[in-house]
């Protein structure tokens, strides 16, 4: 029995860090609920395709090679390009057009891989990976990431930001965010709110700015004391499990100490507030029709934008 009834949604979501891989490397990955393949041509240009090759199914993340810009099955040497074509069957003269993989479309931004997938394959890419542009200025610090493997999926995890009731409660703040605006605009949204913080000098005024692109991708500003932004990206590994992967980078101060132990600082409250998260997510079911308080967070709002993203009929075992 499922907790909850949704497909995989679609969209951008990360695949793996650039550093993950060098040039000519390959990797064995799993999201979607699919056995996937990441490779790099020698140009450094990353491929992410089914794994499972087309002529008797050998996996491609182990063992496949790279080389000339393609990769070699284990099996039987046959070779594929990174647009999924077959280039050549080495005891062949002929090559089998039908033979394909499955290859989905992959850019490099704001520090992450990142892949779209769809169900249907001969969907394009709906929109574009905003660009960041905090990310890689010179004013602000390096990511500091942390990854954790959850047993829920994104939009249970994007649902947590809609819903600032939970502080209170689940992470034991003080004080919970006044949410001002809410609003949509195709697949992003944004959600700006401000939050009091009371400090042993009294209490001061914080904003936590919430800017989601796509299903899998959020952008959490955290301004007032200092500025931070969280880049949160979610990918769905199967129906019922998801990685998520935090991303901290904070505005430099003059003193490099300074910046570093600001960023420890807000790394070690998130990886808190997971840990706390957690057995809620793992535990809970999703309610399609919740009894809410008059108070509560923009929680319909959210997933009436965010039910975009699925192109598969809701699952009814549950
Ligand atoms: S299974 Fe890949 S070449 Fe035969
Ligand atoms: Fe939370």
């Amino acid at each position: 029995m499922s907790r909850f009834p949704f497909p995989h949604p679609y969209g951008w979501f990360q695949v793996a860090y650039p550093d993950d891989l060098e040039p000519g490397g390959v990797k064995a990955l799993q999201y979607w609920s699919a056995e996937l393949v990441l490779w790099r041509d020698e140009a450094g240009e990353y491929h992410l395709q089914d794994a499972f090759c087309p002529h008797l199914g050998a996996h491609l993340g182990k063992g496949g090679h790279v080389s000339d810009g393609a990769i070699t099955c284990p099996f039987h040497g046959w070779r594929f390009d990174g647009g999924g074509t077959c280039l050549e069957i080495p005891y062949s003269e002929k090559v089998n057009r039908k033979a394909r993989l499955r290859a989905y479309p992959v850019v490099v931004r704001n520090g992450f891989v990142l892949a779209w997938r769809h169900p249907d394959p001969d969907v394009a890419p709906m929109w574009e990976v905003e660009e960041i542009s905090e990310i890689g200025d010179e004013g602000w610090s390096e990511y500091y990431s942390s990854e954790y493997v959850i047993k829920t999926v994104p939009q249970e995890m994007m649902e947590n930001s809609a819903d600032p009731a939970h502080f209170l409660f689940v992470h034991g703040t003080e004080t919970v965010a006044e949410v001002e605006k809410y609003d949509t605009d195709g697949p992003c949204s944004v959600m700006l709110s401000k939050q009091s913080y009371v400090t042993p000098r009294g209490t001061t005024w914080g904003r936590i700015d919430v800017y989601n692109y796509g299903p899998g991708f959020s952008k959490v500003w955290f301004s007032g004391i200092v500025d931070a932004i969280n880049i949160a990206t979610t990918t769905p590994i199967d129906d019922e499990t998801c990685v998520v992967r935090f991303n901290f980078t904070v505005r430099k101060f003059k003193d490099a100490a300074l910046t570093s132990s600001v960023a420890s600082a807000f790394v070690k409250e998130i990886n808190k507030q997971v840990v706390e998260d957690t057995p809620i997510w793992e535990n809970k079911t999703f309610l399609p029709v919740p009894a809410l308080a008059d108070t509560d967070g923009p929680i319909l709002k959210f997933r009436k934008w965010y039910s975009q993203f699925y192109a598969e009929p809701m699952r009814t075992s549950n």
